[in-house]
């Protein structure tokens, strides 16, 4: 029987897919032109080889063991030990324009299995969903439930990402040959450790350069990312929901989905792969209430920790706003026995000891300053010591019997559980509901042990209940914002990224460390969505000290604000901050509307971004120093992505207070000069001589067409 082979094109990337005996994608890369029709695959039909099955076997979007498909299957469960190896035949398809809706059923197990893709004809992302439904009376027990991606043999070279608290979002990579890579975050929340995603592509892939497959798996909870070389040279990637034992069981008719993979081919290295994304979170993802910058933020958090008096507060709002801070966030410690992190979390009721004629004044002090208010809340989370868990200790999500350990002194609510829902959908709503707030930090701070509802593992459903928590506080309250924070850095990802609209991107202020925090999310997040703080002068995460300068200009290239206590500031730091917001203000319609470029530099010591407008008028880039340079000279710098046959100006917007006088003894001519005319030709093929620079500094260019 012959079946239909698909052909999906985007801007820049084509997709083949044949129908059956089971959904395969044949061919996803560089677009093809041509129209192509089944009989024109016939050149990719593979040769059976000697010492195996007798037969072809296709490496599906869900593998199966039934069909001699000996890899790791896309769908493992049973029915009482029954109905255990699934063979998914084809039935049937609806295609409108670049979406479809695949539907596959085995008749024998009573199972059906819907497969919807997408290629987004505009960025060239793709994103598949599997859904599972029980056809027969008895209960299906899922064990693993995944979606399956092919990749091309050549794609040997992998680059992932590990982390931790104040250190995420750190690149590394592998040489694939055989076997697989595999990544397993088991820790309840998206987590800092195993950021869910991973690039693959052909040796030596860099910034600008390389064919590459770029994946995004969307989904705060629990999940498995895996690998594959099959001992066939055959390569895929899988990615689905980490389930515990027995947490999803089928009834009759019900149906379970795989979280959304999106994913994206690039011919031109990792630069374009963030386009592609970025493009498509600004088109897709994200929904801002109200089309406006994004306000720059003070938040309250490094500057007084639980220290709350409100006259000191509002003070502290009155330097905000002079510094030219939009948005004003009281961080933790407003609430009811809120003085340190051993207590309170679960309370939501104002600490009328600390603010003894209410928030209101606070509130209308920072509106009348013409600044928005933001508060911070951790709802998910409960103390041992506090009011409602002495009301409501059954309330854990834990397994009745066993020990929970504590992480920051508390415990997870059991979002499952009505009763716990309805509480904090009620505080959420009375906080916003009585105040004039117009964001919200939302935080979740401990990671998630032995999570049980009715005794019954429940990591998935929580993760379910929490989506629906900001789904009905943000029907309830449309215009307010949402910030995404755990421990900054957490719970980063394009599910929640649908519901809120910027990320704590980490508690590390310390602008060295953040240089490579920021590069890291770069590769799937636009900048506009990047919580990036000045911090102190003394980095309270690291103890080390970096220049106003230094911290501005690192803080610059995200969703800008401060995080201290502006009154204590000298005279100095002040203007510096007051700079440093101006100048965002100034370059932020391009920082959050452009194309994010990242430069390969022959130098790990320096560390060069840029934004290019979409129209190619203009860019902005930085160069940035970050330890001693390796070698005596830094080389030339070769900027691609202006317009080759316009001419540009070049200003240099901001350089560090000592230039030459320490490892550099002249600078370049360029940069002693007010302005320097090039063309777009020769600032890709040729470029400029860079400055030698101290470690920790920066130096901030323009290009304005002329
Ligand atoms: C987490 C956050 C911080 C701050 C504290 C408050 O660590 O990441 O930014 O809000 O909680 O307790």
């Amino acid at each position: 029987m012959n079946y239909d082979a698909i052909t999906l094109h985007g801007q820049n990337s084509t997709l083949i897919l044949k129908t059956g005996p089971a959904p395969e994608i044949v061919y996803w890369g560089e677009r093809v032109n041509a129209q192509l029709h089944v009989n024109d695959i016939s050149p990719i039909t593979r040769a059976v080889p000697h010492g195996r099955l007798d037969l072809d076997v296709p490496l599906t979007l869900s593998p199966e063991h039934g069909r001699g498909m000996f890899s790791s299957p896309g769908l493992e469960g049973h029915r009482n030990g029954y109905d255990w190896s699934p063979v998914f035949a084809f039935h049937s398809l609806e295609q409108n324009g670049n979406s479809l809706k695949i539907i596959t059923e085995d008749t024998i197990a009573g199972l059906k299995l819907v497969i919807d893709l997408i290629l987004d004809p505009a960025t060239d992302v793709l994103q598949i969903r599997h859904t599972l439904t029980n056809m027969k009376p008895d209960p299906y027990q899922v064990d693993r439930f995944a979606v399956t991606l092919p990749l091309p043999e050549r794609a040997d070279e992998l680059l992932a990402f590990h982390g931790r608290w104040v250190r995420e979002f750190q690149p590394h990579q592998i040489n694939l040959k055989h076997g697989s890579y595999q990544q397993e975050n088991r820790r309840g929340r998206t987590s800092h450790e195993h950021f869910p995603a991973f690039i693959q592509g052909s040796t030596g892939f860099n910034e600008q350069q390389g064919e590459l497959w770029g994946f995004h798996f969307g989904w705060s909870g629990n999940h498995r990312l895996r690998s594959d070389v099959k001992t066939d040279g055959r390569r895929f990637m899988q990615a689905e929901a980490l389930y515990f034992a027995g947490e999803i069981q089928l009834a009759e008719n019900e149906s379970v989905s795989t979280p959304l993979i999106y994913a994206t081919y690039s011919q031109h290295g990792l630069n374009a792969m963030s386009h592609a994304f970025h493009q498509f979170v600004r088109q897709q993802i994200l929904h801002f209430p109200v089309n406006k910058p994004r306000p720059v933020h003070l938040n309250t958090w490094e500057g007084i920790y639980f220290q709350h008096d409100p006259a000191y507060i509002m003070q502290m709002a009155t330097q905000a706003a002079r510094l030219g801070v939009e948005r004003f966030i009281i961080d933790d410690g407003w609430f009811k026995g809120r003085d340190h992190d051993r207590a309170a979390l679960g309370d939501w009721y104002l600490d009328e000891k600390k603010y003894p004629d209410g928030l209101e004044p606070v509130v209308n002090h920072v509106r009348a300053l013409g600044m928005e208010f933001g508060i911070w809340v951790e709802p998910e989370m409960i103390n041992p010591d506090s009011d409602l868990f002495r009301a409501h200790p059954d309330w854990l999500l834990a397994v009745p019997g066993y020990h929970q350990p504590t992480g920051r002194n508390q415990y997870a609510l059991d979002l499952q559980n009505p009763a716990v829902f309805a509480y904090l959908l009620e505080r959420l709503d009375d906080l916003l509901s009585r105040y004039d707030i117009s964001y919200l930090k939302w935080d979740m701070n401990r990671e998630i042990v032995q999570p049980g509802h009715d005794s019954k593992a429940a990591i998935t459903g929580q993760t379910q209940a929490v989506y629906r928590l900001f789904d009905e506080i943000r029907t309830r309250h449309p215009l307010v914002e949402i910030e995404s924070c755990a421990s900054g850095g957490g719970r980063i990802d394009f599910e929640v990224l649908k519901r809120t609209h910027r990320f704590w991107t980490s508690d590390n202020n310390d602008a060295l460390e953040r240089q490579q925090i920021q590069r890291g999310m770069s590769y799937f997040f636009p900048p506009e969505v990047m919580g990036s703080h000045i911090g102190s002068a003394h980095c309270h995460s690291t103890a080390r000290s970096h220049s106003i300068a230094f911290r501005g200009l690192t803080a610059l290239f995200g969703h800008m604000g401060v995080e201290l206590d502006p009154v204590k500031e000298n005279a100095e730091e002040q203007a510096g901050f007051a700079h440093f917001i101006a100048l965002h203000k100034q370059l932020r319609p391009l920082l959050h509307s452009g194309k994010v470029v990242r430069i390969d530099h022959h130098d790990p010591a320096m560390m060069i971004n840029g934004v290019i407008a979409a129209d190619q008028t203009e860019a902005v880039f930085l160069i940035s120093q970050l330890t001693m340079p390796t070698y005596s000279l830094s080389g030339s710098l070769r900027l691609p992505g202006l317009q080759a046959d316009k001419n540009y100006c070049l200003t240099v917007l901001e350089k560090p207070a000592r230039f030459d006088g320490g490892v550099m003894k002249t600078q370049p001519q360029w940069l002693t000069q007010d302005e320097t005319i090039l063309s777009g030709e020769w600032l890709a093929k040729i470029g400029i001589a860079l400055p030698v620079m101290d470690p920790e500094s920066a130096v901030l260019l323009q290009f304005k067409l002329v």
